[in-house]
């Protein structure tokens, strides 16, 4: 066996880390994000850990309508319209005006400004407006929010439609952020047969399409 093999699995983990990190186009953007939230004060803005996944699902899924719930500082909205090509149009939601115009500067660096439009305002505020049809939903904010989120995922997606929702397993790293009960009903939800088919990954990453 090549001497280089990942033999365990926190040696696969890391060579995941590694060679996702050295090949991906927007990792600078992912690098600001710890500076951010010392310089801001603000605790919960991370970048999604994988971004070339999510661009890969969105090739995939050549969504036209995809919304983001969690825009932070545009990191993953980047990946997603990306990977969704010029067709795809991403709605994204951000509670924080500094970090909606921080994402909006960073649309613009990488000229995908116009096909990405940030909304700013709580998440249970913006989406009640929105109407549906939209092909690919990407859920990336705080558990204390999930079931509502949850709620109109199923009235904004179509069928057939890719539903991505990250840290679903926060209390391993934060086991007193409220909201976890929310989460784990949540991750039940999502497993529901009549509605969903579902894949989690161990990292807190679940693939979702509405089947109905
Ligand atoms: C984990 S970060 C999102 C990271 C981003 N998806 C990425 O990968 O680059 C969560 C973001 O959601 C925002 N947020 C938290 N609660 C929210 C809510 N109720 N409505 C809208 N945005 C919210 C936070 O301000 C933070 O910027
Ligand atoms: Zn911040």
């Amino acid at each position: 066996m090549h001497s280089n093999e990942p033999k365990s699995a926190a040696a696969v983990k890391r060579w995941v880390e590694k060679h996702t990190r050295s090949t991906d186009r927007f990792q600078y953007l992912a690098d600001k994000y710890e500076a951010h939230r010392k310089e801001h004060g603000c605790f919960d803005v991370y970048p999604f850990s994988n971004g070339p996944l999510l661009a890969a699902l969105a090739a995939a899924a050549k969504p036209k309508r995809l919304l983001e719930v969690g825009c932070g500082l545009g990191y993953s909205g980047l990946w997603l319209a990306y990977g969704a090509g010029p067709r795809g149009h991403l709605e994204t939601i951000e509670a924080s005006k500094e970090h909606a115009k921080i994402a909006r500067d960073h649309h613009k660096a990488e000229g995908l400004d116009k096909r990405i439009q940030v909304f700013v305002g709580d998440a249970t505020r913006v989406l009640p407006a929105l109407k549906g049809g939209y092909d690919l939903i990407f859920f990336d904010i705080s558990p204390t929010e999930s079931l509502a989120v949850l709620d109109h995922s199923e009235r904004l997606l179509r069928k057939g439609g890719l539903l991505i929702s990250a840290n679903l397993f926060l209390g391993q790293f934060a086991p007193d952020i409220p909201g976890l009960e929310k989460t784990a009903e949540y991750r039940l939800r999502i497993l529901d047969a009549a509605r969903w088919l579902t894949g989690y990954m161990t990292d807190g990453t679940s693939i979702s399409v509405r089947i109905n």
